[in-house]
């Protein structure tokens, strides 16, 4: 059984079947953090996660990618929070804290040894959700390529 919750016109659901892969990838290839993803990337990354899509239904039944929060975990001691958002039109009605708040009742998202995320300025968002900064950063380290979506198209109009 998938987690699914329902509020007015919007259904969270962890059923992979659902994920429109090309709205996630139209979202994300303009986000800050991952422009210029390809599709099969985006799909690669849904398949391989534990995603909570946030999906509007309308009165004639057409229901529609809204929003998304991947959770990366092994479902026993970590998981990594990322690829968060709400489409414009559906901002500021409260369902990002919707979907944090999902993601933080999850059954296979109790006990978990530690959360991770990245973000440039929805902190006040994550802090009401119990992120904090890092107590200690310099135990943090990371491998980072922020070009690599990118790359491959600049190199081929030098080379
Ligand atoms: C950030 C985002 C997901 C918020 O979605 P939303 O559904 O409109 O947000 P909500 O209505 O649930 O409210 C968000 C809460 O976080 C707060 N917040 C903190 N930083 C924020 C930010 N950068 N953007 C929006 N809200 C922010 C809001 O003030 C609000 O808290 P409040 O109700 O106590 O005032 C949405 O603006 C978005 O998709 N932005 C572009 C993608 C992005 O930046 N994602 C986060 C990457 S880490």
């Amino acid at each position: 059984m998938h987690f699914e919750r329902r509020r007015a016109e919007y259904l969270i659901s962890t059923d992979p079947a659902l994920l429109d892969a090309a709205a996630v990838h139209a979202f994300l290839t303009r986000s800050y953090w991952a422009a210029g993803i390809p599709l099969q990337i985006v799909r690669k990354s849904l398949e391989n996660c534990l995603a909570f899509g946030l999906y509007h239904e309308a009165a004639s039944g057409a229901r529609a990618q809204a929003g998304l929060a991947r959770v990366i975990t092994d479902r026993a001691t970590f998981a990594y929070l990322g690829d968060v958002y709400v489409l414009e039109e559906h901002r500021g009605k409260g369902l990002s804290k919707w979907l944090m708040q999902c993601l933080r009742e999850h059954p296979d998202l109790q006990g978990l040894r530690r959360w991770m995320l990245l973000t440039k300025d929805a902190h006040e968002l994550y802090r009401q959700f119990g992120f904090t900064h890092p107590a200690r950063p310099e135990r943090i380290m990371e491998i980072v390529v922020p070009d690599i979506y990118t790359r491959g198209t600049s190199s081929r109009t030098t080379g």
